[in-house]
């Protein structure tokens, strides 16, 4: 692969920390990473925001970009129902009122079947709202604030991660933290930005205690939630980050390197699976994997965004 790379292709793919053929990782393992870290612990970034912040793509990607119009934020296919215009990302609203709180159903009868009702015909305020008040399972009484997500909900590209971690419950949005620092540099090497083309949503929207993996209610439960959110971004292509998001959004128990490298469809959207950032922060010889799923993204894109033109 390195011999198709030019001398800034392979400056470029260095500075994002990835490894090339013949040379030695730019950015190896922090000190203090083990490689026992629990699974969604966050390590050190890797690459300084100063650095980050000249990268510069090289001529391929740019004219694929050109090509797959994703310098600026696209205008959504025509007759594709639009998202009910939130307000800029949340500042977490304050727990809404108990006036605004969903219908409760009568004595005796299930709750769920009734939140289901209403996450599925719920707009984007409402959906945010039923998310900041949710307590369908234990999560809602460990989590400091649930987080919706992040970004430009106007956006064509979807991101899906698995579930806040300590940073993202701290400040209520999603991917703030270091493996968050890390999907910015992946976007940016794609041409894509979080403020202009893309929102990122999690499967879970409360953190798990101490990061541990999600737990099959927990999943169920808070499941619909994204599926609602994407019925009203409709985006154009979304990234599946890691096992979680990729086996959730496919109802499969497809390992994740069996999942990589093809093009899934979610409800006639092109779903790519890639790693979750931060597993490549604690396996930075993976980042040349993941950057072959994001072309691969960039160019199912690109195809997607030709056919409905
Ligand atoms: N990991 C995730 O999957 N999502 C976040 O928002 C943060 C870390």
């Amino acid at each position: 692969m390195s011999d198709i790379f030019n001398a800034e292709q392979r400056r470029f793919l260095k500075l994002l920390g990835l490894a090339v053929p013949g040379e030695s990782p730019v950015l190896p393992l922090a000190k203090n990473q083990a490689a026992s870290a629990p699974a969604r612990a966050e390590t050190k970034a890797e690459i300084p925001k100063s650095i980050a912040s000249s990268l510069k793509a090289p001529e391929g990607i740019r004219a694929l970009r050109a090509a797959a119009g994703v310098l600026s934020a696209p205008p959504k296919a025509a007759g594709v129902a639009q998202p009910v215009a939130p307000e800029p990302q949340p500042e977490i609203p304050a727990e809404p009122e108990a006036s605004s709180l969903p219908d409760l159903p009568a004595p005796g009868e299930s709750a769920e079947p009734q939140r289901l009702q209403q996450i599925s015909a719920s707009d984007w305020r409402d959906l945010q709202i039923m998310v900041h008040n949710c307590r369908a399972c234990s999560l809602g009484e460990t989590r400091q604030h649930a987080v919706f997500g992040a970004g430009n909900p106007r956006g064509s590209w979807l991101f899906v991660g698995e579930a806040p971690g300590a940073e993202e419950d701290r400040r209520g949005e999603a991917f703030v933290g270091r493996g968050g620092q890390l999907l910015d540099n992946m976007l940016k090497a794609m041409g894509l930005t979080r403020q202009q083309d893309v929102y990122i949503a999690n499967v879970l929207k409360c953190r798990p205690p101490n990061n541990r993996d999600p737990l099959g209610p927990e999943v169920q439960s808070c499941l619909p939630f994204l599926q609602r959110q994407i019925a009203l971004l409709q985006p154009r292509i979304i990234v599946a980050l890691g096992r979680f998001a990729a086996q959730s959004l496919l109802q499969v128990t497809t390992p994740i390197g069996q999942l990589r490298g093809q093009t899934h469809q979610y409800q006639n959207i092109p779903l790519i699976v890639t790693y979750h950032p931060a597993y490549l922060l604690r396996s930075p010889l993976e980042k040349r994997k993941a950057w072959e799923d994001l072309q691969l993204a960039v160019q199912v894109f690109a195809a997607a965004s030709t056919a409905s033109s």
